[in-house]
């Protein structure tokens, strides 16, 4: 069985999923003390299934993670109906396609300058990190402006949201368990004033629209902390592990610079290749039956959405990156009542970041090897130096 810290796992964790599928569709995993699915037969049941919920659990002991257990108790992900139906309604509309296709030309405009800003360092240093100029700002900057979070509050968001974020690893550090915490409160009363402020003077943001609604406080700042955090953890990713991906298959990006009408398929491939969302948890509410093995009431259940994404059972040679791919039917924004509300945004900025690149440095390559980070769960790089 994998050991989710073991940094050899984690460099490349794909011949151990596909050893472990190769024995079964589902296994327990003793060290996370769950089952895991590892077929996409499985995994996508595990994400569909009714007797399995996302029932939250506060994280203990419960007076030391008060604000964090506030933002995930009062979050959409965390819940199921009624109460997710209800949270869910509210910011779907926001996020329909055709409403966030109309902010293409703005994402694509900050891609656009991103990369131009990313020409220059390489211009005057011979290298940059494309993590830090382009992966990780871009989806920021686009989920802080639907917010209208003011620019000057702005590089406060993705500390706070990393250090929350760490909390979904496996066996963190009693330090980071605390930093978490500390970062949800700032991140809590952070929200409740900006909340505080669209109350007395509305604006056509997201936060104005969900301060207006019938939600309660907590659910308000509950639900923009979500939106920021799942706006930017998994995109970021994406447009990482996928440019490094695609300048280690060098005929792909190749490819992808000949022909940008690749864009769309190349995006769906890359969330495909190396998933940035390795693993999500469901707790059975009655006893289930997944691929065979039975899930009883109260115990947990893992979609391993990496593993289900390497199926030879559904995708043709599994292994190859093939950015003209389709069908390509991938598990990466999750599936059913908790399918990802920000696919259509995110597909939108990592063609945006894919389009620039590909358009102003089509010789674009790798400076030196990507430093990976070294979580499971949230699937990135450290950094990504290209010249
Ligand atoms: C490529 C980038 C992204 C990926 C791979 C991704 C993936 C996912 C996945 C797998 C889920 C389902 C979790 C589960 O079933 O337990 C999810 C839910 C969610 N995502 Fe995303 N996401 C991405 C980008 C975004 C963006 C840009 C936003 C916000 C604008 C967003 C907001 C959400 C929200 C609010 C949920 C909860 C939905 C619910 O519980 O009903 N995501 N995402």
């Amino acid at each position: 069985m994998f050991d989710p810290r073991d940094p050899e796992f984690l460099t490349d964790p794909y011949p151990a999923f596909a050893a472990l599928r190769a024995e079964g569709e589902v296994h327990h995993h003793d060290g996370l003390g769950l089952a895991v699915a590892v077929s996409h037969g499985a995994a996508s049941a595990v994400l569909r299934h009714r007797g399995l919920g996302r029932i939250w659990t506060d994280a203990t002991p419960a007076d030391r993670f008060v604000s964090f257990n506030l933002l995930h108790r009062n979050s959409l992900l965390e819940n199921e109906p009624p109460a997710h139906t209800r949270l869910r309604k509210l910011v779907s509309s926001a996020f329909a396609r055709g409403h966030v296709e109309r902010l293409r030309p703005t994402v694509e405009a900050l891609a656009e300058g991103m990369v131009g800003m990313l020409v220059e360092h390489i211009a005057a240093d011979g290298q940059a990190d494309l993590l830090e100029h382009l992966a990780a700002p871009l989806p920021v900057e686009v989920i802080a402006e639907l917010l209208d979070v003011p620019p000057a509050d702005r590089p406060l968001l993705v500390p706070w949201s990393n250090a929350i974020v760490k909390m979904y690893e496996y066996g963190l550090p009693e330090d980071q368990r605390d930093a978490a915490e500390r970062a949800a409160g700032e991140f809590a009363g952070y929200l409740r004033d900006l909340a505080g402020s669209r109350a007395r003077q509305p604006g056509e943001d997201l936060v104005s629209h969900l301060v207006a609604s019938e939600l309660t406080g907590d659910e308000v700042v509950a639900t923009a902390v979500l939106l920021l955090m799942a706006g930017h953890e998994a995109t970021v990713n994406v447009i990482g592990n996928g440019v490094a991906a695609l300048l280690t298959h060098r005929a792909q990006w190749d490819r992808l610079v000949a022909d940008p009408g690749l864009l769309p398929t190349a995006t769906e491939e890359l969330i495909r290749f190396d998933s940035p969302l390795q693993l999500f948890e469901r707790t059975a509410t009655k006893d289930v039956e997944i691929a065979g093995c039975r899930v009883g009431e109260g115990e947990k259940i893992a979609a391993l959405l990496g593993a289900a994404a390497r199926d030879p059972e559904v995708f043709a040679d599994p292994d190859t990156l093939d950015v003209g791919r389709t069908p390509n039917p991938h598990l990466g924004f999750g599936g059913g009542i908790h399918y990802c509300v920000g696919a259509p945004l995110a597909r939108i900025e990592i063609a945006a970041a894919l389009g620039a690149l590909t358009r102003r440095l089509p010789g674009l390559g790798l400076a030196a090897e990507p430093e990976r980070r070294a979580e499971f769960v949230i699937r990135g790089l450290r950094t990504l130096p290209v010249a």
